[in-house]
């Protein structure tokens, strides 16, 4: 389960970012939710603060908030100037620039690290294997991680991880559906025939979030006779 921190690049998004890619809505939020390779995300920080039920999930958190902290610290100036040699592959509508993304990238890094020091929320697993009862929750999310990293996860991965995820929740939702060339993930359309083929409903959806260019689409699925969007 251990992942290795520096290989890492713990940068994390806001709850907002969460609302806006996941295409979040009251009803959405309402029963139990997990991020699942949460990261650094500030996501259940501020959902808990707003008086949600959420749990994140990551092989990250087996480390000390100062070692995740001085490793946000030792990556994110690379990672604004990679962005920065790429203007092209990037969208600037939700956030300005890179420099309001790295002050945003910051602020998030100080509530989650807040709320990491103190809560207990924030549980150490890793995909594909969940330590959660089935049906534990009502909606996973996972952001940032399967698809994105289709050149380092297999699909047998993503498969067996999809799987795992929809064990533990009723739905699952997944975003970007781009890889970090901001190209469609390979994977995506094998998952979803294999899920249909295991019997799980596929639906992709475009969401109001675009920081990668081409990367705003999310995958949903929902176990057959669960209620779901016609
Ligand atoms: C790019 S970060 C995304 C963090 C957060 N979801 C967000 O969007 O801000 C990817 C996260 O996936 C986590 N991760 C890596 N392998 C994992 C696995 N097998 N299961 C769950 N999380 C994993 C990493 O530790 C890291 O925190």
């Amino acid at each position: 389960m251990a992942v290795q921190l520096d290989r890492i690049v713990p940068l994390g998004r806001s709850f907002r970012e969460y609302q806006l890619m996941f295409n979040l809505t009251e009803a959405d939020l309402a029963g139990r939710v997990l991020d699942c390779g949460g990261g650094p995300a500030s996501f259940t920080a501020e959902a808990i603060a707003l008086g949600y039920s959420v749990d994140a999930v990551d092989p990250l958190y087996e480390y000390a908030g100062e070692q995740i902290e001085q490793r946000f610290w030792a990556t994110v100036e690379d990672v604004m100037a990679q962005i920065d040699a790429t203007p092209d592959d990037w969208v600037w509508t939700v956030h300005t620039d890179s420099r309001a993304l790295r002050r945003q990238r910051i602020e998030v890094m100080g509530r989650f690290l807040k709320d990491y020091r103190v809560g207990d929320r924030y549980i150490t697993a890793a995909l594909p294997n969940l330590p959660f009862a089935d049906s534990r929750y009502t909606l996973a999310l996972c952001s940032h991680l399967l698809f994105l990293y289709s050149d380092l996860l297999s699909l047998e991965f993503h498969l067996a991880s999809l799987q795992e995820l929809c064990r533990v929740a009723e739905e699952v939702r997944v975003f970007p559906l781009v890889t970090l060339a901001a190209q469609p993930s390979p994977y995506v359309a094998a998952v979803c025939q294999a899920l249909g083929d295991r019997g799980l409903m596929t639906q992709i959806q475009s969401v109001g979030y675009e920081l990668q260019k081409g990367g705003n689409q999310m995958l949903r699925i929902f176990r057959c006779g669960a209620n779901h969007p016609a």
